[in-house]
Parts: C-alpha cells; structure tokens; sequence
C-alpha cells in the first residue's frame, strides 16, 4: 500500500457538527496543584481558573491553565473511591477529555448520537451571573471522551463553578505554544479502522492521510496511523495501531503501560520553534535526541529552509518537506513517570502533513529509550 494523500480542503468530510476548534483538554493527575506548577514553569502555561473547595467542590479540585488557545484542565481527586481516582490507578496521569468547540452542543450531541455514539453526558446546561454554557459528551477509544463546549453566551472565566485562578507572586512567561495543532490516539491491536470508520460516521470527520507499516518501520518496530480531520481542518486526530515487528512498538508499549487505548501525544503549534524549543529546554522539559548524522542529511532531503541548521541540530529540532511547504517539529519525553503521553512542538511553514520523512529517526530514537526502560523485546 502506497501513502496516500487525500486533497487537503476536506471537501468529503459530511460536516453536519461544525466544530471551531479544541475547547479544552482535560488530565486526571494524582497532584492537580502540582501539575499546574509543572506546566507553567516547564512549558509556560499561565494560571487561569479553578474549582475545588473553595468554590463548594467536595470531591475533586481543577486547576486551569491557558497559553494562547490552549486549556488544559488538571484534575485530582480529593477523596478515595471515586472515578478519577480509579482512572489515575488504572492509567497513570493521563488525558480523560478532549473537548471540543461547537456552537450547539445539544445539536452536536444528538447527531453524534443519531450516528451511533455512546453517550458520556448528555446535554447539561451551567450558568452563573456572566451567562451559561451548555456540554454534552460522547466516549470515543478507551475511556477517553469528547465533551462539546458551547461557550457563544458566556462571558466568565472558563466556565460556571469555576472562580478566576489569581497568583500575583509567580506568573512564568509564555514559551510561545499558540494552539492545538493535533492529538494523536493510541488504538488497540487491528483497532485503527474502527476509529477510523466511528471518526467517519460519528463525527463527519475525513481521512486525510494513512500510513502502513512500510512508512512507519524501523528494523524492529512498526506501527500504521490513519489521520482524521473534521471538515475545517481545525481538528485533526491521528489514529496509531501497532503493527507486527521483531520487538514491541512504541504502541503497544503505550497500550501495556496506560492498560488501555488512549491520547498518545498533542501537538501545539508555535510560530517560532528555536525560541521556544530553547526556552522549554531552559526550564527542565526533556526532549527526543535524534542522532546528529540526522543533520547531515537533512538539507538534501528538504532543500532549502529560512532556518540556519545550526540551532536546529543543537536542539534536536527535526524537519520535513511535503508537496506545500516544510515543517519543524520535535517531541518531548514522555511527561509522567509511564511511558506513555508526550507533547509533539511543531512550526509549519505551509506544510500541511505530519513529518513522515523524520519517522524512521524518530522511532529509532524511541526505540533507544525503549531499551533503557527495558521494555524493547
Ligand atoms: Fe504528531
């Protein structure tokens, strides 16, 4: 099977549920307190909102915090027995929602329902004194959801039962991180199609782009993906199933380690990828190395770039051309102590594709940290 590009407007995407973009990305974390610290001093994050005790919570506290178009919401459990607290035993620190953006989400819930969705919230209208938003849910692989934000009357910080997150004693500068460029799932054994078709059916999202094993090999390990985009191009959603190697993929590694599918990475965008790749690393974010033969031969195979190669190869940034322009990109380590959610940082320079020409690098480079952990056999 050869890779396959699909015209990039998403012209065959059936797009019945507009949806505007990421509206947010929520984590279960054993330490939200911490893990809000953690994202604005490594990656720059700024306090937002917050909801716990303090505003009559009983079980659980949020900490919110914004960079740009980015949300993520970072939620502990104040007491034993509950659901997050089982999902964090069972996961590790892990991605619970992917929220998304919508205009209705009553409507964006009945039809994703009408399509065969399996329903996590149905529509549940929140209100205070700056106006209301209404969220409704669907479960897509594992256990993770979409919930659909419609936020077009409100006007309050993030959402009702959330009081603004004030720390006039310590705000980090922004590295630069603008939006959600894309979040990849991970999907069990023969499980990609499925996505793919529930991504399709469900949701009126298209497949823009598919990889087999033969795109994404090493000598050892191997995967195949299917990209999904909704009609806009705003989400887009690639789906990795393993495929079979000599030794375990970073796949299945994945899928033992979070014992179950899950969000493997997000990508955000940035429009300056030294800066903020310099400003990451300055503050403890740990990243990917590929080898620095890499460089050697990058100019050939992407021509020419407005970047010196300099202070891409002192940073390990990787690069890649497809047909409309280039791309820079580079992936941290994974972010809690299993080996499993990392963050891509990706510039695009008119190129609209993945990176597929610095895959084989990138897994090798996986695989090396495979074999430290032990679990490349
Ligand atoms: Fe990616």
């Amino acid at each position: 099977m050869e890779t396959t590009a699909i015209p990039k407007i998403h012209d065959s995407a059936q797009d019945f549920m507009p949806i505007n973009g990421t509206d947010y990305i929520e984590l279960y974390v054993g330490n939200s307190k911490q893990a809000a610290h953690f994202y604005k001093t490594a990656f720059g994050f700024q306090s937002y909102a917050y909801a716990g005790l303090e505003t009559g919570l009983t079980d659980r506290e949020s900490y919110v915090v914004i960079q740009d178009k980015i949300r993520l919401v970072l939620t502990s459990p104040l007491k034993s027995g509950t659901d997050i607290g089982r999902h964090i035993d069972q996961h590790g620190d892990g991605i619970k929602v992917v929220a998304l953006w919508v205009d209705d989400a009553t409507y964006a819930y009945n039809a994703a329902m009408e399509r065969g969705a399996k329903s996590y919230m149905e529509p549940e209208v929140m209100e205070d004194e700056t106006g209301k938003i209404v969220r409704s849910g669907i479960y897509t692989y594992g256990e993770t959801v979409h919930i659909f934000v419609e936020r077009k009357d409100y006007e309050g910080t993030f959402m009702p039962g959330f009081k603004k997150w004030e720390t006039p004693d310590y705000n980090p500068e922004s590295t630069g991180l603008k939006y959600v460029d894309h979040m990849v799932g991970n999907v069990g054994w023969n499980k990609m199609d499925y996505w793919v078709e529930f991504y399709e059916k469900v949701m009126g999202f298209v497949n823009i782009l598919s990889f087999d094993d033969n795109d994404i090999s090493t000598e050892y390990t191997a995967l195949m993906s299917k990209v999904m985009s909704n009609g806009n191009g705003r989400i887009k959603f690639p789906i990795n199933e393993p495929a079979e190697g000599k030794k375990k993929s970073q796949v299945e590694e994945y899928l033992d380690f979070y014992e179950g599918e899950g969000v493997q990475h997000i990508a955000v965008a940035t429009d300056d990828i030294i800066t903020t790749v310099r400003q990451l690393r300055s503050r403890g974010v740990e990243f990917l190395r590929v080898p620095d033969t890499y460089y050697d031969a990058v100019m050939d195979r992407v021509g020419t770039i407005d970047e010196d190669i300099a202070p891409l190869k002192e940073l390990g940034i990787l690069v890649d051309r497809d047909d409309e322009g280039y791309l820079l990109q580079i992936f941290t380590r994974p972010v809690e102590p299993r080996p499993t959610m990392f963050f891509e940082i990706i510039q695009r320079k008119g190129a609209q594709s993945f990176g597929k020409g610095n895959f084989k690098a990138l897994f090798e480079a996986i695989e090396r940290e495979q074999e430290v952990r032990g679990t490349l056999h």
